[in-house]
């Protein structure tokens, strides 16, 4: 069984990955850690709070503090063209949501649930780094603790989504995904270089909900939206599934392939937020780079099988 937090800004893909994440039998989805991205944290808060209920979800949310990890850094607005004003479609989610908020901050719950399971927890971190980087900030130990990082984020070969250099996530908050890549723990990432091959088509989700009723019915009406934003702008009639790559690479790191390597994240100028690796098949003059942990970013993806994966899950 993996031991899962999710860190997450839910976001209609965020959705998708959740209910992947509830329903895979060999996942044990033990904590929700909201961050803010897709939309302000209070909103992704409360979203998460709204899916868990929807879902029948018993691992508790507890909410990050919705600050970058350089307090000079300006937050950058949210993609309501993407997710819309309520971060999951414009279908109206609720103001309030009456379930309890676990009493810890995201990354004290991060801490105290790793130290209470050394060695077996694998954090799926698929929006802003901002958690994870205070985590390791408060608590640099609990690296030799977690089982590994897997993170949706970056671009390495291929063009960024919210500038040509960098993908959002890693944008949003630069500093804290650098802290994340160099901290001595495993991290995988799986980036726009594989996450942009995976789509979910408009007419396959409506088959998958005719079969399974209610609580794809939700994802469902949720995803509509984010579809006519990438059906107009960059696919045909079906949405990118960024998120539930991260997740399925869990169950599934055969349909991956990856090159190790340092990586480091660019903060600052015209390549804000920018990742790059120093592969370890390469040699370079000894420089800056040589005492950060090699990690593994994707660069090859069977997106057939990693699709047919969630839809049999879903
Ligand atoms: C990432 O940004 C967010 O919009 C998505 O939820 C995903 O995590 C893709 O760049
Ligand atoms: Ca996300």
């Amino acid at each position: 069984m993996h031991k899962v937090i999710f860190d997450t800004d839910p976001g209609v893909d965020d959705a998708m990955a959740l209910l992947f994440l509830h329903n895979h039998p060999e996942i044990d989805l033990i904590g929700i850690t909201t961050v803010f991205g897709n939309a302000s944290i209070e909103t992704t808060t409360r979203n998460a709070l709204f899916l868990k209920r929807e879902w029948g979800i018993g691992a508790p949310v507890a909410k990050g503090d919705g600050k970058t990890y350089n307090p000079m850094r300006n937050p950058i607005d949210w993609p309501v063209m993407i997710h819309g004003h309520d971060g999951l479609g414009n279908i109206d989610v609720p103001d309030t949501i009456d379930l309890p908020l676990d009493p810890r901050p995201a990354h004290r719950f991060i801490i105290e649930t790793v130290r209470a399971n050394p060695g077996e927890v694998t954090l799926i971190a698929v929006g802003r780094m901002s958690n994870l980087a205070y985590a390791l900030k408060e608590d640099p130990d609990i690296a030799g603790l977690v089982k590994q990082v897997i993170i949706m984020g970056g671009a390495f070969d291929v063009p960024g989504n919210i500038t040509p250099a960098a993908e959002a996530n890693i944008h949003g908050d630069p500093e804290a995904a650098d802290v994340v890549m160099g901290a001595a723990w495993k991290v995988v990432v799986v980036g726009l270089d594989v996450t942009m091959k995976t789509v979910m088509l408009r007419k396959r989700l409506a088959d998958l909900t005719a079969q399974n009723g209610k609580h794809l019915k939700l994802l469902s009406d949720i995803s509509q939206f984010y579809i006519d934003f990438y059906g107009q702008h960059v696919k045909d009639e079906g949405m990118v599934v960024h998120d539930s790559c991260a997740c399925v690479y869990l169950v599934a790191p055969e349909l991956f392939t990856t090159c190790s390597g340092a990586i480091r994240v660019v903060a600052g100028g015209i390549a804000d937020g920018q990742t790059i690796q120093k592969p370890d098949s390469r040699g370079f003059p000894p420089g800056n780079w040589d005492d950060l942990p090699s990690q593994h970013a994707c660069i090859g993806i069977d997106a057939e099988k990693v699709m047919a994966l969630l839809d049999e899950t879903l």
